[in-house]
């Protein structure tokens, strides 16, 4: 059997332990680790060996397998396993799509009597930065729809009063829980910012002092439109109510294997409200779903009516 090494130092993992420990992520998480990922897998997995005090994956396979009860082990192993890259307003096209369209379209429908709740699941948010995108693109929305209707001698309104006739509701999850734990505590760099037009996150970061200078700090009134949970998709109970407008699952997709894909799809849109939208990462494409979801372009998904 080939063991593969790091460096020098590090540790290496063969083929059978790769193998066993693929399953289990992929039992535990769908993750599928494709052959060649052993490298990466084993980067990943060394500092729960160094934690231990382990020599080998064989005994930290092992010590898992014996543990009595070990859920805490295999989410800390997952935490290990997930690869959590993202950005603040990570291809800007989604949430241009959100501000211009599908805002003014509830907006439309609310002016007809139609409901005032706006709900988004941001389905595998990793560190925060998509929904608290999400947020900002409402509030930013709702503001200029309000500007514009609002009465010409009247001052225009700061955000909450835009969008206190609206509920607005962002639910963001993912399965691994240091990256929720980095997203509820809603600091970033401040260099995460730098695609963002200085005005616009004036708006809704706090800027850092002394030590925190170069940190900034979501605002309370963005916030508290957010609430994260973690929901790992393999189980077969979400912990989620009610329905909703758009359903963000970007850039997640591609790593699952074509089966788990469609298994998590077809419940994911059980989700959404009828005409609701599904946005995936740009290069993940679902043609296998068109008898249930309309495709409009750029990874951008419409619930048809018998869906
Ligand atoms: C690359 S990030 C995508 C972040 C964000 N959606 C974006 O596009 O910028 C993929 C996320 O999927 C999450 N993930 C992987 N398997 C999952 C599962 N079974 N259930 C829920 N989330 C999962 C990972 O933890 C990771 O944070």
């Amino acid at each position: 059997m080939q063991a593969l090494t790091l460096e020098s130092s590090a540790l290496s993992m063969n083929e059978r332990e790769f193998k066993l420990f693929r399953s289990l992520v992929h039992q535990h998480a769908g993750i599928w680790l494709r052959d060649g990922k052993q490298i990466m897998l084993a980067s990943r997995l060394s500092r729960r060996l160094r934690h231990y005090g382990l020599a080998s994956f064989a005994e930290y396979y092992e010590y898992v397998q014996n543990l009595p009860d070990n859920r805490d082990e295999i989410r800390q192993l997952i935490n290990c396993v997930t690869t959590n890259k993202t950005s603040f307003f990570r291809e800007k096209h989604h949430f241009d799509y959100l501000a211009d369209t599908i805002v003014p379209a509830i907006q439309a429908a609310a002016l007809r009597g139609g409901s005032r709740n706006i709900r988004i699941w941001s389905a595998a948010c990793s560190t925060g930065e998509e929904p608290y995108s999400i947020a900002i693109t409402l509030l930013e929305s709702l503001q200029r729809i309000y500007d514009r209707s609002a009465p010409k001698y009247k001052a225009p309104s700061t955000h909450p009063a835009a969008s206190r006739s609206y509920s607005i509701e962002v639910v963001a999850s993912d399965i691994d829980t240091a990256v929720l734990s980095t997203a509820t505590r809603a600091i970033y760099s401040q260099d995460s910012l730098a695609t963002i037009p200085r005005q616009i996150w004036g708006r809704y970061f706090l800027r850092g002092k002394d030590e925190m200078v170069r940190q900034v700090k979501v605002k309370p009134e963005v916030a508290r439109l957010v609430g994260f949970q973690r929901i790992n998709l393999m189980d077969s109970q979400w912990p989620l109510e009610g329905l909703f407008d758009v359903i963000f699952f970007r850039n997640a997709l591609i790593y699952f294997q074509r089966k788990t894909q469609e298994m998590f799809l077809r419940k994911m849109i059980r989700y959404l409200k009828p005409a609701g939208h599904l946005f995936l990462g740009n290069a993940e494409h679902i043609p296998w779903m068109n008898d249930v979801l309309m495709p409009l372009n750029r990874t951008m998904y419409r619930l048809r009516e018998n869906g």
